[in-house]
C-alpha cells in the first residue's frame, strides 16, 4: 500500500507561540521518521509561520479547506494559488465539520477536489456517516455516495488523492471505530475509487479519536494506509508516537 500518511488536523486551535513549541515537541519525540509521510494542517493564519518552522524538516504542510476559484471577490476565502505559495501540499476537503457547520455539500466538495488536483496539490477527501445511518445499516451506501460525488468532477491524470474515512460518531468523541470497521469501509472505498483513480495513487486513511494506544491497530488493518488525527495532533509527543508507529510498520 505504499508509505503510510499521518495527518494532523489542528482545527481552530493554535497560536504563533504555541505552534513553535508544538512543532518542537513533535520533532524531539519523533523516532527516525522512517518510511512515513507526515503532514500538519494548521489554521490558515498559521500556515506561513508553521510552514517556515517545517521548512527544515520532512514534515509537510496542509490546509484545512480551500475555495476553488483562483482569485477574486470572495470575501473570507483562500485559494489554491495562495495555499501553494504557503508551501501547502495537502488540502482537507469536505471535513464533516465543514459539512455540518458551514454548508459544505457534495457539490462544493466535488468542485474543490477537482480544483485541488488541477493545481497539483493532494486533496484529502473526507467522508463518513452519522451513527443513525450506520445503525440503519446504510453506512456504506451513504459513504460511497459521498465518495462518488466527491470524485465526480475529476478529469485527466490524478497524481495523488487521499480519502479519509471519518465516521462522524467517532470524531472528537473518544469512541473510535474498530480497526475492522475502518478496514471494511476503506475496502469498499478503495474498490469504488479505483474506477476513477489508478490504485497506486489512492491513499486511504482512517480518522476519528485516533490515539497512540489505538493507532497500531488501525495501521495494521488491511486497507488502512494512515490516519487523520484531530485532538491528538495538538499533543506533540502523542502525535510523534503515532508517526513513529506508522514509520516502523512494514506495509505489504
Ligand atoms: P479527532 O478528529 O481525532 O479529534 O477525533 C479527527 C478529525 O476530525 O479529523
Amino acid at each position: 500500500m505504499g508509505r503510510p500518511l499521518i495527518i494532523g488536523n489542528w482545527k481552530m486551535n493554535g497560536s504563533l507561540k504555541g505552534s513553535e513549541a508544538l512543532i518542537r515537541s513533535i520533532q524531539s519525540a519523533l523516532d527516525a521518521q522512517g518510511e512515513v509521510d507526515l503532514c500538519i494542517c494548521p489554521p490558515f493564519t498559521l500556515l506561513s509561520h508553521v510552514g517556515s518552522l517545517l521548512a527544515a524538516t520532512e514534515i509537510k504542510l496542509g490546509a484545512q479547506d480551500v475555495y476553488h476559484e483562483d482569485s477574486g471577490a470572495y470575501t473570507g476565502e483562500v485559494s489554491l494559488p495562495m495555499l501553494k505559495e504557503m508551501g501547502c501540499q495537502y488540502v482537507l476537503v469536505g471535513h464533516s465539520e465543514r459539512r455540518q457547520y458551514f454548508g459544505e455539500n457534495d457539490a462544493s466538495v466535488a468542485i474543490k477536489v477537482a480544483a485541488t488536483v488541477r493545481h497539483g496539490l493532494t486533496p484529502v477527501l473526507c467522508v463518513g456517516e452519522e451513527l443513525a445511518t450506520r445503525r440503519a445499516n446504510r453506512g456504506e451506501d451513504y459513504v460511497l455516495a459521498q465518495l462518488m460525488a466527491g470524485l465526480s468532477l475529476l478529469e485527466g491524470e490524478v497524481k495523488e488523492i487521499a480519502i479519509a474515512y471519518e465516521p462522524i460518531w467517532a470524531i472528537g468523541t473518544g469512541q473510535a471505530a474498530t480497526p475492522l470497521q475502518a478496514s471494511a469501509m476503506l475496502r469498499a472505498i478503495y474498490q469504488l475509487a479505483r474506477n476513477k483513480v489508478p490504485a497506486g495513487q489512492v491513499r486511504l486513511l482512517y480518522g476519528g479519536s485516533v490515539t497512540p494506544e489505538n493507532a497500531a491497530g488501525f495501521l495494521a488493518a488491511e486497507f488502512v494506509g494512515g490516519v487523520l488525527a484531530g485532538g491528538v495532533s495538538l499533543k506533540g509527543e502523542s502525535f510523534a508516537q503515532i508517526a513513529s508507529l506508522a514509520g516502523s510498520k512494514t506495509y505489504v
